[in-house]
């Protein structure tokens, strides 16, 4: 489709949605394709009222009837912009899209897959990158084999292929899982997980331990830059290497605990979260369900550079993580290690579709 077919195509199938509703909607808009995505321009006066729910409810219209052309992402909040126009027709609702539809990474091997020379940089699927310098912290949430353990190892071999011995990587793995089993292999990996005798109320004060032990390098970290005399610092990546801390099962950690137990895990994760970017160091929290509930409210979510919820996707699987969307869900890619992922980095300005890379040697 050219630009002004893909124009025309858009502009028919708003009319047709609304045209039940409004009569007078049609002809009231102008309809204008870009490269990075589409304008819907309102010819004012208009019934139209230019709020989010109008916003959303054209997402709504145009995402699914773009597919597979285009795909349509979901912005987080309306995105309004102004246009060099008269006054009636100056003003925008921007819809973001990608042509066509992103894909997996497949690959038979981790080492065969390509991998970005950036130190920070996290390739998710074929030209969808995440920078961990700008997004630090993630959480990676759904329902039992949505892919989870997956696209934690993903991460962590990533994170290893990246900086080698160059510093470190702490998983906390209450239920052993796969990648548990892999960092055994990889003794540069800090692993943290249950003895055999251990009972929950056992695990849970050297997990606090640990994460102390990380806070503590924290406030070093952040002495440390704070005598710097150089003003242009902004961060602790320049004199030094990052720290990844993994937690999997996180809901799993906190079951059945004492309340004193999990308070003092809790702030912990907000300390974290809040302020450990700027000393070079990653969280990242992967955790089926019950999410307010192991963060002890929703701070934390807020203070993560990405969302990733994989599996089924409705209102009630993502009322935690994504509680912005009561509607318009992105339009999911399906199958194994699927979901859809938000990266506050100040360049993805939506909730995208992702399938996570499937490495061959996993299974
Ligand atoms: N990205 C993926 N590509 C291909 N298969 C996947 C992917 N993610 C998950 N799977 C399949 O689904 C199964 C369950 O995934 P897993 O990560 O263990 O789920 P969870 O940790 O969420 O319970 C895996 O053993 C694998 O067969
Ligand atoms: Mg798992």
């Amino acid at each position: 489709m050219d630009k002004s077919e893909t124009e025309r195509y858009i502009t028919m199938v708003i009319d047709a949605a609304l045209a039940s509703e409004d009569s007078s909607v049609k002809q009231a808009y102008k309809v204008i394709a870009q490269s990075d995505g589409f304008l819907f321009i309102p010819r004012m006066p208009s019934s139209l009222i230019l709020d989010s729910s109008l916003y959303y409810k054209i997402y709504d219209i145009v995402a699914g009837s773009l597919f597979p052309a285009y795909t349509v992402i979901r912005a987080t909040t309306m995105q309004l912009v102004q246009r060099e126009d008269s006054l009636s027709m100056a003003r925008a609702f921007f819809y973001p899209w990608k042509v066509g539809v992103s894909e997996r990474l497949v690959a038979p091997t981790y080492d065969s897959l390509p991998i970005s020379s950036d130190r920070y940089t996290v390739t998710l699927m074929k030209g969808m990158e995440y920078d961990l310098r700008k997004a630090p912290h993630f959480i990676i949430s759904g329902g039992s084999g949505s892919g989870k353990t997956v696209a934690t190892k993903y991460f962590l071999n990533t994170f290893l292929r990246k900086i080698g011995t160059n510093g470190r990587l702490i998983l906390i793995d209450v239920k052993k899982s796969h990648g548990a089993r892999w960092a055994k292999q990889h003794p540069e990996v800090d692993l943290l997980v249950p003895n055999p005798s251990d009972r929950p109320e056992d695990f849970l004060p050297r997990v606090t331990e640990k994460l102390a032990e990380v806070i503590d390098e924290m406030n070093r970290r952040q002495d440390f830059m704070f005598n710097q005399s150089a003003d242009k610092v902004t961060d602790y990546s320049e004199f030094g290497d990052p720290i990844f801390v993994i937690i999997e099962e996180a809901q799993a950690l906190t079951v059945g605990l004492k309340k004193n137990l999990l308070e003092t895990f809790q702030s912990q994760l907000k300390v974290l979260s809040l302020l450990s970017r700027e000393a070079n160091i990653t969280l990242g929290i992967i955790a089926q369900s019950a999410m307010a509930e192991i963060f002890g409210g929703s701070q934390v979510r807020q203070n993560v550079g990405l969302r990733l919820l994989l599996g089924r996707i409705d209102k009630e699987s993502a009322k935690f993580l994504f509680p912005e969307l009561e509607s318009g869900f992105p339009l999911p890619i399906g199958g194994k290690g699927t979901g859809i992922v938000s990266i506050n980095d100040g360049e993805h300005i939506g909730i995208e579709p992702i399938a996570m890379p499937t490495v061959m040697e996993d299974f």
